[in-house]
């Protein structure tokens, strides 16, 4: 066993952990931190997509012990005193999300593209969402969100579109 000291979310977590364990399996199993998504743990889907020291990571491809003296921040760490983050808001607003099983990941890819890239055209938005899979939304509202976020207004009400675009 392992002993790690990680931030997540805005707390500090000691923990004995086994060197094979998952960032992911981590946060959702250890510290009950269940909204990050665990799709195929074989850095595929995205799904499990979070902040580590600045960067955006697929946690099933980082160990904890990797995160050892790090800085983790997932979805369920953005919101401000129960306000949603502008993306949250966004993806809210703009039907981005049916199952909702894709969209932690997304969000938290979509928030890392920002900070990169605070106007991104739509092709941009797609090129750095490819390596976050959705089935069920066509990916075109998705897209759509993270370009309201980023103007940071609100795109005028569409109805939810299921788009034929993937972004994969
Ligand atoms: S669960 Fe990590 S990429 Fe799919
Ligand atoms: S909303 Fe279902 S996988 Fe994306």
């Amino acid at each position: 066993m392992n002993r790690i000291s990680v931030h997540v979310d805005g707390t500090t977590y000691e923990d004995e952990v086994e060197p094979r364990l998952l960032l992911v399996h981590y946060l959702r199993d250890r510290l009950g931190l269940t909204a990050t998504s665990s799709g195929c743990d074989t850095g595929n889907c995205g799904a499990c997509t979070v902040d580590l020291d600045g960067a955006s990571v697929k946690s099933c491809s980082v160990l904890a012990v990797q995160a050892d003296g790090g800085e983790v921040t997932t979805v369920q760490g953005l919101a401000r005193d129960g306000e949603w983050h502008p993306l949250q808001r966004s993806f809210h607003e703009h039907h981005a999300l049916q199952c909702g099983y894709c969209t932690p990941g997304m969000i938290m890819a979509a928030r890392d593209l920002l900070r990169h890239n605070p106007e991104p055209g739509p092709e941009e938005v797609r090129r750095a969402l490819k390596g976050n899979l959705c089935r069920c939304t066509g990916y075109q509202n998705i897209v759509k969100a993270v370009l309201a976020a980023a103007a940071g207004q609100k795109a005028p009400a569409e109805p939810a579109t299921r788009g034929d675009e993937a972004c994969t």
